[in-house]
């Protein structure tokens, strides 16, 4: 699974990236529906003492098994993670054109607080990117 305008990412990078989330402490989701991984998410926390109770979420559902629930659930397993761990903000960017996502994040409390102009290139284009946030306590 991949963003759209990337190529696909090998197995050895994936590997390199959870085993260095889990060192640091974040955390990487997997759905998988008949054996087949169908949805993948994320989140990181900061750094420091300054946004340690902040963590940028990220996630990606398989379009075949796009509207069934996957998404929601995921963030929601997110979201309980961030509040064990004492997160108190989740943030997430998506491209403003894409309006499903947008739309998405927003039902499950997400609100905009910005936007990045010309931040995504995709091929030649540019997009602009929204950023979101949601407090949790
Ligand atoms: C956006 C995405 C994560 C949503 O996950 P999902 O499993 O399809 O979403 P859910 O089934 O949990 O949807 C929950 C609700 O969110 C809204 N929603 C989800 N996808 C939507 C879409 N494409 N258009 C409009 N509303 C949408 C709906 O209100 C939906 O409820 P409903 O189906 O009962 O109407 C997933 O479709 C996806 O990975 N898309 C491609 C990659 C992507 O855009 N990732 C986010 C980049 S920031």
């Amino acid at each position: 699974m991949r963003g759209p305008g990337e190529g696909p990412r090998s197995a050895a990078a994936w590997r390199d990236a959870i085993e260095r989330h889990k060192r640091q402490g974040d955390i990487d989701l997997v759905a998988e529906a008949d054996g087949q991984l169908v949805g993948m998410s994320g989140a990181i926390r900061g750094e420091y003492a300054r946004n340690k109770h902040v963590a940028t979420l990220g996630i990606a559902i398989r379009q075949s098994h796009a509207r069934h629930g996957i998404g929601a659930a995921m963030m929601l397993a997110l979201e309980d993670w961030a509040r064990s761990q004492g997160v108190t903000r989740l943030e997430l960017s998506v491209m403003q054109s894409n309006k499903g996502a947008r739309r998405f994040y927003r039902r499950l409390g997400y609100r905009t607080e910005g936007r990045k102009r010309r931040a995504v290139k995709l091929g030649d284009s540019y997009v602009d990117e929204v950023m979101m946030a949601k407090q949790i306590s």
